[in-house]
């Protein structure tokens, strides 16, 4: 399905709907059977790198393969979105909704407003031809994401909203109010330390510049990218079994969940599920050299990417129960 009524769905019930990445086939089941356990609609993100890693002819049909999975998983009626993370083109965005595709994003956001304008206007009036939602990005994100990297962040002029809404037609906005790509999302400089723990403390989001956008744009769905907490849980399991992963940090949790509360009724995980995935596989190989099945090291990373969806499903977006 599209992102439609997923969005105005949860707009109106305060939580918001999870996108997360998969690159390969222990994600794509950790994401479903962690939907399909609490039961919440879920947004399938494939990025450019993605398809380029695994082939997009392979992703789709899996994520085909996914719906009937989650039937089988005994979710009578899935809610699942397949969407293009990342689009920076329209040739990649064109070719996404003719493989079927329900929704896509164009990262037009780098370019000058009126480019962006343009850019996103023409994957707007493709996609909507075959009801397939798009979403645009306003502002910049600093961060590595695949193909798209920023060394710096600009949050987004709540002033240009409503003209890049009308002009465009897109149908969410992704926005920059201070989340960040990867698990380097600050610099120690940009935080404080807790002096108990040592622990590097990130800066707020800028919640007052996401209260002016919803100013101007009532009730229009918000995403946020770059949304990743970096649990430390995972940070010191990578580091205690030969892993180097110093000060990564990442937005805390509490204002994920403030932030579905609000107009922001998407949120963009990647980097926990890579960290996840990294600290299962680390732990086997650490306590278990003589090991060469890759089932024996990816299945233990699949349960626990797992438990990181339902965890952030229940505990983060509060979107568990949203499609029964
Ligand atoms: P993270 O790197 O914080 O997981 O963000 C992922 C993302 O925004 C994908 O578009």
């Amino acid at each position: 399905m599209n992102t439609r009524e997923m969005f105005a769905k949860a707009i109106k019930g305060g939580y918001a709907i999870p996108a997360f990445n998969f690159n390969n086939m222990e994600q794509l089941q950790a994401i479903i059977k962690a939907s399909a356990e609490t039961k919440s609609p879920v947004i399938l993100q494939v990025s450019k790198g993605a398809r380029n890693y695994a082939n997009q002819t392979l992703l789709r049909y899996m994520a085909q393969g996914a719906v009937e999975y989650a039937k089988e998983l005994g979710w009578e009626h899935p809610q699942i979105c397949l969407h293009l993370d990342h689009g920076d083109s329209f040739e990649l965005c064109k070719s996404c909704v003719d493989f079927g595709f329900s929704s896509v994003m164009i990262d037009a956001s780098h370019l000058p407003y009126e480019e962006n304008i343009a850019l996103t206007k023409k994957v707007v009036d493709y996609a909507h031809q075959y009801d397939v939602t798009v979403e645009a990005e306003l502002g910049v994100l600093a961060g590595v994401e695949d193909e798209v990297s920023s060394a710096v962040s600009h949050y987004t002029k709540p002033e240009e909203v409503v003209d890049f809404a009308t002009r465009t037609g897109c149908d969410s906005l992704a926005i920059s109010i201070g989340t960040s790509h990867g698990a380097y999302k600050f610099t120690p400089e940009q935080c404080t330390r807790d002096p108990k723990t040592g622990k590097l403390v990130p800066p707020p989001l800028a919640f007052d510049v996401l209260d002016a956008i919803m100013e101007q744009l009532p009730g229009f769905p918000i995403v946020l990218h770059g949304s990743s907490s970096v649990p430390q849980e995972y940070v010191d399991m990578i580091n205690q079994y030969g892993g180097k992963l110093p000060d990564a940090v990442g937005i805390p949790e509490e204002q994920l969940r403030k932030a579905s509360k609000s107009a922001v009724c998407k949120i963009n995980i990647d980097s926990d599920s890579r960290l996840a995935f990294t600290a299962a596989v680390r732990k086997v190989f650490a306590e278990k050299p003589g090991e060469f099945d890759p089932r024996k090291y990816c299945g233990p990373a699949r349960d626990l990417m797992e438990e990181l969806y339902k965890h952030k499903i229940i505990n983060v977006l509060g979107s568990d129960g949203k499609a029964e």
